[in-house]
């Protein structure tokens, strides 16, 4: 991790021009902040455009895009889960480029590309499982939630979070992989019975294992790749993931078809794909899984051989049709239940 850290800094440091009228690009960032930020310093240190970010979710930022179809502001979306990229790809919202740097990916990630006729591409992968405050499950006595029926245990009423699928992406990753691991109708009925132990749906996807960590909630729904930075802060946070079987994203990235930016968007692109650029990540203690394949492996990022993974269908959990019914049906059929 240090070394990592080291290694970046000195290709920054290596590669660092002076300032030049290089233009600028506007990005929405889905990843978390320090990750942005991170990437926000660097490019426009190293390439001496100005960098223009802005966070959202994954859903949000879907939304956002929709809404500024007719005169994009946006350049680049980067990171996010894969499935409202999808959705953008089929929308005719984002463009459609081959980077040179595509053979050197992971095939999750090059098929992600492929199956949106290059409008999209994988640049990380991360698995869906629980987190739990190892103190508040000693205190209250509650049982460590290993499988997706545990979680129907009355025992945590008002003990798990989960983020909301219209906002975030980790939340639909959820639905989607509920789907395919129960069949649709089980599934909504599961969701029902775990709705009795939910104490609040947030916005993002990082906010219930944020909330596990300060021991605002026992368990949450979450990426597993997003604990090991809570527990680096010293707070008491453990995962695990459902032994029924789990899904995994693909986080992804775009290049918003319109941008008034276009060269500089292909060339933060090809950039975001290499090793370097990639290493942000666990630079910054976020430990997805990187798309490059000569980007070093942090040891923290889950080891996706010991994890019981379902065959997710990205197209077909990716179209907007599917998306947009399922988000629907949840607000109906789920959300509107009294607790
Ligand atoms: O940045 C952390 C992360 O878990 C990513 O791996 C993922 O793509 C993103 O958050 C999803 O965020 P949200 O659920 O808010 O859309």
């Amino acid at each position: 991790m240090k070394q990592s850290l080291i290694a970046v800094a000195a290709w920054a440091a290596a590669a660092s021009v002076q300032a030049q009228d290089a233009g600028q690009i506007n990005i929405i960032c889905s990843v978390q902040a320090e990750w942005c930020n991170m990437i926000q310093t660097v490019y426009a240190r190293t390439t001496g455009v100005k960098v223009n970010m802005s966070l959202k979710g994954s859903g949000e930022a879907l939304a956002q895009l929709i809404a500024e179809r007719a005169n994009p502001k946006t350049d680049i979306w980067f990171g996010g889960t894969g499935d409202p990229h999808l959705q953008a790809a089929e929308n005719g919202l984002s463009l459609e480029y081959k980077s040179a740097a595509l053979p050197q990916l992971h095939a999750w990630a090059q098929q992600q590309a492929a199956q949106s006729s290059y409008k999209t591409v994988g640049i990380y992968s991360g698995p869906l499982g629980f987190g739990y405050n190892t103190e508040l499950l000693a205190k209250k006595k509650l049982p460590i939630p290993r499988s997706w029926a545990d979680l129907l245990n009355p025992v945590y009423k008002g003990e798990v979070q989960v983020a909301n699928p219209a906002s975030s992406g980790t939340a639909y990753t959820m639905v989607a992989t509920l789907v395919q691991l129960m069949g649709e109708d089980k599934a909504f009925d599961y969701m029902k019975h775990v709705h009795k132990n939910i104490n609040q749906y947030t916005r993002s996807g990082t906010a219930p294992i944020k909330a596990v960590a300060r021991g605002e909630t026992a368990v949450s729904i979450s990426f597993i790749h997003d604990a090991p930075q809570e527990k680096m802060q010293g707070f008491p946070v453990e995962t695990t993931t459902p032994s029924e079987g789990t899904g995994a994203e693909i986080g992804s990235m775009s290049i918003i078809k319109g941008a008034r930016n276009l060269a500089n968007a292909k060339k933060f692109y090809d950039w975001a794909l290499t090793p370097q650029a990639q290493q942000f990540g666990a630079a910054t203690k976020q430990y997805q899984l990187p798309s490059n394949k000569s980007t070093p492996v942090d040891p923290n990022v889950p080891d996706f051989k010991k994890i019981k993974l379902i065959n997710y269908d990205y197209a077909k959990y990716g179209a907007s049709a599917e998306r947009k019914r399922l988000i629907g049906k949840w607000e109906k059929d789920v959300n509107s239940l009294p607790r």
